[in-house]
């Protein structure tokens, strides 16, 4: 049985937040909002809690976890050292959607990072998060509260159809904010490297600490990516989906041809361009990146195979968050494909 709470996350509920922080710390795991997606939380410290994890989600043990604590002061307690750029990236940008990898130093239990010699960290800035961190007073090992494979979840309801059963606890604060996970910066060379695009991105890193580069794995799919997790398979939803670039007389004719081979089209598409199709289901994803960011992940898990054979997913632009929209795009779809 998974117990379930609900709160407003700008009214913490304390009994709440006293009885999740109470399993938490006796080794239970618990799904708690942040304001990237809904994770998966357990003591950090107790290798038998982290395990639960990787038992629930049915992920892969080569996969490192991020370590999440409630402020600065804590993270120094997690790493061997916080270098002068990685401490201007925590100043500017936590709490927040960045995760962090830096030396670790032995504090968290061995199965967090998977045995690497670095380890993620992480401030989230949701006050529901915060709340749970303060109260643990312990780093929360949490990777998104998603079965291995599956879009991560935005919404209490994602992880419940996910991991119900699975876990001991839920609290279920509502829709999370960017929707997208963190951005995983590697700050242990000179030069800092994205390895995952998310909440922060690369224009507002580069304001803060100059040249920021990209793990080159995220352009050429023949490299291996320095962040174990983004080579597995991702976000797949339960239908193949493929991307087609606009503008929306592409895609209807795609859209047509598809239709031709009595398939049962699904359409995923910015709202303008939405307004000019017509498929067999039509999810609107919204007006800027911001928008569509939010609403990508809710949008895959609407598709069931029962009524609809083929996804079509309009792209976007590589633009500020519009490249983590493009990265996650481009591992839930099978390729691109055009009239
Ligand atoms: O927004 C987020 O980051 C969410 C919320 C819950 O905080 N968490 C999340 O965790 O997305 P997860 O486990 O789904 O993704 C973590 C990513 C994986 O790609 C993992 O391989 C990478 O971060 N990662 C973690 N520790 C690492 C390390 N020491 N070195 C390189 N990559 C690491
Ligand atoms: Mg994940």
């Amino acid at each position: 049985e998974t117990k379930r709470w609900t709160m407003h996350k700008d009214e913490i509920d304390n009994n709440v937040i006293d009885e999740a922080a109470d399993l938490l710390r006796n080794g239970q795991t618990v799904a708690i909002p942040t304001e990237t997606v809904y994770g998966l939380g357990a003591d950090a410290t107790n290798e038998a809690a982290v395990s639960r994890i990787f038992q629930a989600k049915g992920r892969p043990e080569d996969n490192p976890l991020i370590a999440h604590v409630a402020g600065k002061q804590q993270l120094r307690y997690l790493v061997d050292k916080l270098p002068p750029v990685a401490e201007k990236l925590v100043d500017a940008f936590t709490p927040g959607p960045l995760t962090l990898v830096l030396p670790e130093n032995g504090t968290c239990a061995r199965n967090v990072t998977a045995g690497l010699s670095t380890i993620g960290v992480r401030i989230p800035g949701h006050p529901v998060a915060q709340a749970l961190l303060k109260a643990c007073q312990r780093p929360i090992a949490a990777p998104s509260a998603n079965l291995s494979g599956k879009p991560s979840p935005t919404t209490a309801d994602h992880v419940w159809s996910d991991l119900h059963g699975k876990i001991a606890g839920l609290v279920d604060a509502g829709q999370t904010g960017v929707g997208l996970e963190s951005t995983v910066i590697d700050c242990t060379q000179e030069i800092p490297v994205i390895l995952r695009p998310g909440g922060i991105t690369r224009e507002q890193l580069e304001r803060v600490c100059g040249m920021v580069m990209v793990d080159p794995a995220l352009a050429n799919t023949a490299e291996k990516p320095k962040a174990p997790g983004m080579k597995y398979t991702h976000y797949a939803p339960d239908v193949p989906m493929w991307l087609v670039d606009g503008p929306a007389g592409n895609l209807q004719a795609v859209i047509d041809r598809q239709q031709k081979q009595s398939k049962r089209v699904g359409v995923m598409a910015g709202t303008d361009t939405a307004a000019e199709l017509k498929a067999d289901k039509m999810v609107s994803l919204g007006t800027d990146l911001p928008d569509i960011a939010r609403n990508i992940y809710d949008a895959l898990r609407m598709f069931k195979n029962e009524d609809i054979d083929v996804i079509l997913c309009e792209t976007f632009p590589e633009t500020s968050i519009g490249q983590a929209i493009m990265n996650r795009l481009q591992k839930a779809a099978s390729g691109y494909i055009s009239e």
